[in-house]
């Protein structure tokens, strides 16, 4: 579905993504994990198009979408929830899931938005208060319900549990394993590096804007080197 081949991209002449290729099938969870500063946002950008690319090209579905704005990569089927969630804060739950859906034109939108109240029944009841009066873990799940608005063929997420209670980073997993069983496929950004392995059929560790080493999710929690790298055991 995705293929991704020698995507480089620079902050003026600091360059964050050094040559990044790696590929992602449809139904497929893909974990990209990699320490503070590593490049996973930089990649995720790239891939949404809000952060220009200087080589390399990015296929998906069959086509070069490298060039297209992120609007028209969106009507693709590609959709981010952006690292820091950015709801919109003064408008309500219930609009901010009327935006995640500004490129559709069919008469599905409200089965899908009462499937993300679904998901999430939280935002169901909290349809009509303003985004920015939600706590961190329900704009997260409104940042995930917005992308899914889309009805994405690819989603991306960016640290989908950073700053949650283990409570609310298990929901949030949960509600990841239950998008993939229905063959959303997603490319899943964390710092959590166990878990989003283990909910993950295959891994990718970016290093300093390289990636150093991909598996399936099993191989890359018993491999020892992202074991002392990333999962803090030795
Ligand atoms: N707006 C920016 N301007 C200049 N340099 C940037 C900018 N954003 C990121 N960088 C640099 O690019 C590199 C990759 O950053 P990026 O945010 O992609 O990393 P990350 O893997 O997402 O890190 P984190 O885990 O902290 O979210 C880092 O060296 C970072 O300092
Ligand atoms: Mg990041």
């Amino acid at each position: 579905m995705l293929e991704v081949s020698n995507l480089r991209s620079a902050y003026g002449r600091i360059e964050g993504l050094h040559g990044v290729s790696l590929s992602v099938r449809a139904a497929e969870v893909v974990a990209l994990i990699g320490s503070n500063g590593a490049g996973k946002t930089t990649l995720l950008r790239a891939l949404s198009g809000v952060q220009a690319i200087t080589a390399g090209e990015i296929n998906f579905c069959g086509e070069r979408i490298d060039r297209f704005t992120p609007h028209r990569r969106v009507a693709r089927g590609i959709a981010q929830s952006p690292e820091g969630r950015q709801v919109f804060g003064p408008l309500t739950v219930a609009d901010n899931l009327r935006l995640g859906a500004y490129t559709r034109r069919d008469r599905e939108i409200d089965n899908d938005r009462d499937r993300v109240f679904a998901m999430f029944p939280v935002l169901h009841e909290k349809r009509s208060h303003a985004a920015e009066s939600l706590s961190g873990g329900q704009q997260q799940m409104l940042a995930i319900g917005r992308a899914l608005m889309g009805k994405p063929k690819l989603l991306l997420l960016d640290e989908p549990s950073l700053g949650l209670s283990p409570t609310l980073v298990d929901q949030i997993l949960g509600a990841i394993a239950s998008l993939k069983a229905s063959g959303v496929t997603i490319l899943l950004v964390e710092q959590n590096a166990i878990a989003a392995l283990e909910i993950s059929d295959r891994g990718y560790v970016l290093e300093s804007g390289r990636i150093v080493l991909e598996g399936s999710g099993s191989d890359l929690l018993s491999n020892p080197k992202v074991r002392s790298a990333y999962l803090g055991a030795d």
